[in-house]
């Protein structure tokens, strides 16, 4: 089964043609970046207005790449939550009509529930495995129990980890996309410059990031060094330290209250070297790790119709009236 996938919940507009769930003939992701990149961060109605510029080339270029005629297509998948509201509205408003005029189901899909699920595109795990999500809006510890079973076992009680390191990016004015640019510059940095707290919830699942993110910011007085050159790469490297161990830990509690022996991970900040080392470390212990390429961590289609396709096998389509929703309250715990 050939199935297109539509992503544009933000600022990427994606397209990608994948068969079988797993076999991914082409994988186009437009960015936004270069337009952002004067505001340090996404502007919604800028990316909303650009989607509706790249919608169809990026689809030509996904169906050419993939050299498939539109007549071998068995499905059109597309997000349609949650995400920025503008820029779901023009995705999903384009699979339907793409969708409709040439009578093929529609199946939509959420985006988060496309990112748990991305990394078994390439290198899948049995179910039931510890799932983790790590985006730019969410930050959720998970049993993935099937392709559509997710249970959430720990979330953010405020910020996401990938807005925490955006915002820490951008009050330090180090450059944008801010994870990324955090990334690299902690390469070169000393993860041990400085010591940040951590946070006990009620749920030792549960994660903060706020006050880490807060304390970054609020305190650069303290933080940032004029005389040192690293200054920068030593916030970077300390900050993301304290970020990732904070996560590290809420997973090894996981597996243990679990008895999970599987463990894969999603979302852009997957795409983190830091934490993919630290993720792959679970090896040592005996644990089969799968981590999605890095292209198939931040937003992409690929991951949209892998995943539109297990519905379509099952036989779950949407109606052609189907409607965006900006949020959804699958992804907070006991609510899945
Ligand atoms: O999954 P994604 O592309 O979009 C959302 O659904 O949010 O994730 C975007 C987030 C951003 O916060 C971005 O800064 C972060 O992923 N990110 C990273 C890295 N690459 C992207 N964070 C840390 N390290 C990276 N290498
Ligand atoms: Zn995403």
């Amino acid at each position: 089964m050939i199935i297109l996938g539509i992503e544009s919940s933000c600022d990427e507009c994606a397209a990608a043609v994948v068969e079988d769930g797993r076999i991914i003939h082409s994988n186009i992701i437009a960015s936004q970046i270069e337009q952002h990149t004067p505001f340090m961060g996404v502007v919604p109605e800028l990316a909303s207005r650009l989607h509706t510029e790249l919608i169809v080339p990026t689809v030509n270029q996904a169906l050419q790449e993939a050299n498939i005629a539109i007549e071998e297509l068995d499905g059109v998948a597309v997000t349609n939550r949650p995400g920025l509201l503008g820029s779901l509205l023009v995705g999903l408003s384009f699979a339907k009509g793409f969708a409709a005029t040439r009578s093929l189901p529609l199946i939509a899909v959420d985006h988060i529930r496309a990112h748990f699920y991305a990394p078994q595109i390439e290198h899948p795990l049995a179910y039931p495995y510890l799932g983790v999500l790590v985006s730019g809006g969410h930050t959720v510890i998970a049993q993935v129990n099937g392709y559509d079973d997710v249970e959430v076992l720990g979330t953010t009680v405020d910020d996401a980890i990938g807005e925490a390191f955006d915002k820490v990016a951008k009050h330090y004015e180090l450059g944008y996309p801010g994870g990324k640019v955090i990334d690299d510059l902690a390469r070169t940095g000393n993860p041990l410059a400085y010591l940040f707290p951590g946070t006990t919830l009620p749920n030792p699942l549960d994660i903060s990031y706020s006050g880490l993110k807060s304390s970054v910011i609020h305190q650069s007085d303290k933080f940032w060094d004029q005389k040192s050159e690293k200054s920068a790469a030593n916030i970077a490297a300390s900050f993301e330290r304290a970020a990732v161990n904070m996560l590290i830990k809420r997973i090894r509690l996981a597996l243990e209250e679990t008895g999970l022996r599987r463990i894969s991970a999603g979302g852009g900040v997957a795409a983190n070297s830091y934490l993919r080392s630290e993720l792959e470390a679970f090896r040592e212990g005996g644990y089969e790790v799968s981590l999605p390429s890095l292209t198939l961590c931040t937003d992409n289609a690929a991951m949209i119709a892998a995943l539109g396709y297990h519905y379509l096998v099952d036989g779950i389509t949407s109606p052609y009236s189907e409607a965006a929703q900006a949020r959804v309250s699958a992804f907070k715990r006991n609510n899945s």
